[in-house]
């Protein structure tokens, strides 16, 4: 409504361009509040972020990872252009939201963060995409749940560095191109089958990030301890690092839990094998990392199923879990094992996982049986 009165009244573009500037930008004060600072759904926990690698030099792992984009930001920097579009894709709990403030503080320039399900309107990501300072980065988490239309004016923006909208409704309709400062989109999902490939194809760089190796996510437990002022021995470290699902935020998750029973119970300073061992069982986390919830699925494939195929939403259903939740938390590690498999008709559980669980896979049961005869 705004938009079309000033329409009405206005039919110089530069005026019109003026007001409808200062109109976005007056509702940009109003969205940055609840949308810029919404905080990051992939964690919300104070403490972690204070864990999190500041720069490149710090982060450990993703050696590749660290490599390429070291490269582009040392061109980008040399030619005075803000680094190509990047989108990291990869399991939750990698680092893509890490990499993102590391690339701003590399780059020595601004970040903005939201998250896809955050902008329901087109007038909220054009709020933020006019608020942009040249070279910022706008850092758009979970990108693969944008609406359509918060994503089509995204194409512009992010091809020519324009923003397309239409203002009003009917025969009033109008389109307006309004031009942004260059900026680098940095995206991040768990999902990248689910982004449309007008987007995905819009980014210059598509970067996977892998589980990191189990001595990498030793290298990072003794980081985290040392920030917390912590010692931790050798084997503890190792123990905890194999119970971490090779994922850098389980890892400093379970190290903030042992370190809360090291209170309690033990030497406040200092994390030792006994301490981690109580700490895992009390939390119901064994050897492979896999917790009650793992085992409750591949429990329910296996005994519920007859080890499949069964659908996911019947594994959500019968584990009283969501099916997004499965899908996104816990079937990655558990493929990732070899203890699950995806077949056209559903999830089975492998030989390998009866094997983990304490069973007898039905393959063996055949053979038993035979052997018996
Ligand atoms: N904390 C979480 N992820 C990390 C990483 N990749 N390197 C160092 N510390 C971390």
């Amino acid at each position: 409504m705004e938009f079309y009165v000033v329409l009405r009244y206005f039919e110089s573009t530069n005026l019109l361009r003026t007001i409808s500037m200062a109109i976005v930008s007056k509702k940009s004060q109003q969205q940055d509040d609840r949308i810029i600072a919404s905080s990051s759904t992939e964690d919300k926990d104070a403490n972690e972020f204070s864990l999190r690698p500041k720069s490149m030099s710090e982060y450990i792992g993703q050696s590749e990872v660290k490599k390429n984009l070291s490269v582009f930001i040392e061109a980008a920097k040399k030619r005075g252009d803000p680094l190509e579009h990047v989108l990291f894709h990869g399991p939750p709990g990698l680092g893509k939201t890490t990499l993102a403030n590391i690339l701003s503080k590399e780059m020595n320039v601004n970040i903005k963060t939201t998250a896809g399900p955050a902008l329901e309107k087109q007038g909220d990501l054009a709020a933020i995409l006019t608020n942009l300072k040249p070279n910022d980065i706008l850092f758009i988490d979970e990108i693969h749940r944008l609406k359509a239309p918060v994503e089509e004016i995204l194409y512009s923006a992010m091809e020519d560095f324009c923003l397309d909208i239409v203002i009003g409704k009917g025969p009033a309709a109008r389109s307006m191109r309004l031009s942004l400062p260059k900026f680098t989109l940095v995206g991040a999902t768990t999902k990248l089958s689910m982004l449309s490939s007008p987007l995905r194809d819009r980014f210059g760089n598509l970067i996977k990030l892998e589980f990191y190796k189990e001595d990498e996510i030793e290298q990072i437990l003794e980081r985290s301890s040392a920030i917390f002022g912590l010692t931790i021995n050798d084997d503890a470290c190792v123990r905890l690092a194999q119970s971490s699902r090779r994922t850098p935020r389980i890892a400093n998750r379970l190290l903030k839990r042992v370190r809360d029973f090291a209170t309690v119970y033990g030497d406040s300073d200092t994390i030792n094998s006994a301490i981690v061992e109580q700490a895992l069982a009390a939390l119901g986390v064994d050897q492979l990392g896999l917790d009650n919830t793992d085992r409750q699925i591949l429990h329910t494939i296996a005994d519920k199923f007859r080890g499949g195929p069964v659908g996911l939403n019947t594994i959500a259903a019968a584990t009283n879990e969501e099916q997004n939740t499965v899908e996104d938390i816990y079937e990655p590690y558990l493929l990732q094992l070899g203890f699950l498999e995806r077949t056209p008709r559903g999830r089975v559980v492998t030989d390998r996982a009866y094997k983990h669980l304490g069973l007898v896979a039905p393959s063996q049961q055949t053979m038993l049986i035979a052997e018996n005869q």
